[in-house]
């Protein structure tokens, strides 16, 4: 069976024939793929089209598809009983792992997303602090909990929603919205409503409108008005978390959020979120405090065993200044290309994170990347695929270089995309 046919079943029986409305390819038009395995850095759809993937499952896959002992890890924990709902010893080691990884990290709950790992850190924030109100930037996504979905990006900016039906305004309601980068906007909303402000909450690096890293000086600014006004600092690492050096971007920036958000890598492809910060804080959960937060799933010994193996090797394997140098040959040479053959489109990178955009730039937060040609993106994206290159199908997301791509998918790569711009 082939995309176009899967495809049509799917929507019988799944809404708009996708569990995830980015999939769907409304941002780029055409019919959504589907893959049928991977391996390393490549997969193949169910036509058999081998696609070098730098999408990489939305981020969790720095090591490539399958790695082999991360499969073995996994089988190994399945083949032990796939989920107890009792405590095991892997967690507690895991939790471990994390706290030593991740210096500002005493204490850390596991759950299963990184949408729950938000939803519990704010419930957290509000709960500590006694106070109300949250400030969540223009254009950063953390999950679909009601109060977040207020002007996000990711899928809901895609679709062209700054918001989604179904979300009482009262749960928006306390939640304040300024640009990203900009700390003068904050710093006038907590003038405004210090006293009454739980928690800022950030994507340090932001990655849901393209990339988009702080301005100079924005993190430890929030620290500073977050300090001022008693309010706890979330820095949303569910994207950002191991993807630069085996540890939080928070850690490498030398800026010390109270709670800190994961998921994505921290699973090496299997379901998992995580929340953790300084002990004062955590301490308030259930059953020492009085946040309630619960999950079945939580723990989970098969996503556990992925996640350990995947941060394992990352910290001793070490890939990251080789995913550097190759992020760095995609940004210049490709930015290089578009600027020779006259296309407004730059694409700068963080580490093995990059984004085309389409406009001349920079992009500093959400209404620079609104600035953006979506249509030439498209045909950008479909140029790419067409020719076995799958990138995340819309412009406000962010692409990914993994370890297992070699000096040569780069090179291929920035050939590709040089003849598709
Ligand atoms: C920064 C950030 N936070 C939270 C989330 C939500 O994570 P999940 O999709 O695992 O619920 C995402 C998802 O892309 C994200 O990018």
């Amino acid at each position: 069976m082939d995309s176009k046919a899967l495809f049509e079943r799917a929507q019988e029986v799944i809404p708009g024939g996708v569990n995830s409305p980015v999939r769907a390819f409304n941002a780029v038009g055409g019919t959504p793929i589907y893959v049928a395995r991977g391996a390393g850095a490549r997969m193949w759809t169910v036509e058999g089209q081998e696609l070098i993937d730098f999408c990489g499952s939305w981020g969790p896959l720095i090591l490539g598809h399958a790695r082999p002992e991360v499969v073995e890890a996994v089988i190994r924990a399945a083949s032990n009983g796939s989920s107890f709902g009792i405590n095991t010893e892997a967690e507690v080691e895991f939790a471990e792992l994390l706290c030593e990884l991740i210096p500002s990290m005493d204490m850390v709950r596991l759950v299963s997303s990184g949408t729950e790992a938000v939803m519990t850190a704010l419930r957290l924030a509000r709960g500590f602090t006694s106070r109300r109100k949250i400030i969540k930037f223009d254009g950063c996504y953390h999950g679909h909990a009601d109060y977040l979905l207020v002007s996000a990006g990711s899928g809901l900016l895609t679709g062209g929603m700054t918001s989604s039906a179904g979300v009482s305004p009262s749960a928006v309601a306390e939640v304040l919205v300024p640009p990203y980068n900009d700390l003068d906007a904050v710093r006038a909303i907590m003038a405004e409503e210090g006293d009454d402000v739980a928690a800022i909450i950030v994507e340090p690096v932001a990655g849901n409108m393209g990339l988009v890293p702080p301005a100079e000086g924005f993190l430890q600014g929030l620290r500073d008005v977050a300090d001022e006004c008693g309010a706890l600092l979330i820095f949303d690492e569910v994207i950002n978390g191991f993807r630069l050096g085996a540890t939080t971007y928070g850690a490498q920036c030398g800026v010390t959020p109270d709670l800190t958000c994961l998921g994505k890598i921290i699973g090496g492809g299997m379901p998992i979120g995580a929340v953790g910060g300084r002990e004062e804080v955590m301490k308030s959960l259930a059953p020492l405090g009085p946040v309630y937060q619960a999950g079945t799933l939580s723990g989970n010994p098969v996503a556990v065993a992925a996640g350990h193996m995947t941060l394992s090797l990352l910290r001793d394997e070490n890939p990251y200044s080789a995913i550097e140098a190759k992020g760095r040959r995609i940004s210049e040479e490709v930015t290089a290309a578009a600027k020779a053959k006259d296309v407004a489109m730059h694409c700068p990178h963080l580490g093995g994170m990059f984004t085309p955009f389409f406009t001349e730039g920079p992009v500093t937060d959400l209404a620079s990347a609104k600035c953006c040609d979506t249509k030439a993106h498209a045909v950008f994206f479909h140029n790419m695929l067409d020719r076995g290159f799958y990138l995340p199908p819309s412009q406000f997301e962010v692409g990914f270089v993994s370890a297992a791509h070699t000096d040569d998918d780069i090179t291929a790569f920035i050939a590709a995309a040089v003849e598709s711009l």
